[in-house]
């Protein structure tokens, strides 16, 4: 098993890279303690390590858009998003945009215009329904793009199909457990990549994915696994063709 330590950039670029750049793809990027502890109060920092930021930075590089929940943007009190100038780089020679989009879903808006979010180097956008707060919606147009999309909740399939007709086709979902969720609940999860932790963190903690019950269960499969000398573990799982 190859370790995370051992690859050069270009090597782990590869092991997360798609086939077709231009096919719709959502990826999901989580990191869980062994006994499946999704935050340690309250943040995902503590399951972290070395060799996961690696793998993190890798899959925001590969991305047109980063997808992630208001709360986790809340919780996790979420940086600007701009890559490293080696990044940056990486991508224009590619053909790529210098940085990714962010794009907050939420549907009570509970976002500050001021929020150090909103000076990403991308103008983010903001990803809500027709019933959601009008003032706050007008708030936030000041410093975002409004993505409206449903009437009561967000149609995350009419998202992905936005994102899409801005030419933003390659999606990663860094959270949070209640964006997974829905996204999983309408089926629309491409790949998972869970980066397990050496740890254990004990009761208390949710999972990765968390809303009400499904019925859906959706088989995936495993494309690749990697180890590191901090002893995580990354998993990429890919849904069956
Ligand atoms: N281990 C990891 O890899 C990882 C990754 C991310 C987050 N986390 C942890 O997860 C915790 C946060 O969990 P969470 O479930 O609250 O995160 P979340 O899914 O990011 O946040 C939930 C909030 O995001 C908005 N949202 C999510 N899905 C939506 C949908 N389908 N439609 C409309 N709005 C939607 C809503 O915002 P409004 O309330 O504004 O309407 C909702 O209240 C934090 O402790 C964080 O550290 C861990």
């Amino acid at each position: 098993m190859d370790r995370v330590d051992d690859l050069s950039d270009e090597e782990l670029i590869a092991v997360y890279q798609v086939e077709d750049r231009s096919a719709r793809h959502l990826r999901a990027n989580f990191v869980s303690s062994l006994d499946g502890a999704v935050e340690i109060d309250g943040q995902s920092k503590a399951l972290s390590s070395d060799s996961d930021s690696r793998v993190f930075s890798m899959a925001r590089r590969l991305a047109d858009v980063v997808l992630v929940g208001a709360g986790t943007v809340r919780d996790e009190g979420y940086n600007p998003l701009r890559l490293s100038k080696a990044a940056r780089e990486w991508r224009t020679s590619a053909g790529l945009a210098e940085n990714p989009t962010l794009a907050i879903v939420s549907s009570r808006l509970e976002l500050s215009p001021v929020n150090p979010v909103f000076r990403s180097a991308v103008r983010p956008i903001v990803v809500t329904h027709e019933a959601s707060p009008a003032d706050r919606r007008e708030a936030l147009a000041e410093v975002a793009d409004l993505i409206v999309v449903g009437a009561a909740e967000v149609d995350l399939q009419a998202l992905v199909d936005e994102l899409a007709a801005r030419e933003l086709p390659q999606i990663l979902c860094e959270g949070g457990p209640h964006l997974l969720g829905s996204l999983t609940e309408a089926d629309l999860v491409d790949e998972l990549c869970l980066a397990l932790a050496p740890l254990l963190a004990g009761p208390g903690s949710g999972r990765i994915t968390a809303g009400p019950p499904t019925t859906l269960t959706r088989q995936m499969k495993l494309r690749s696994t990697l180890t590191a000398t901090d002893d995580y573990l990354f998993f990429r799982y890919t849904r069956e063709a």
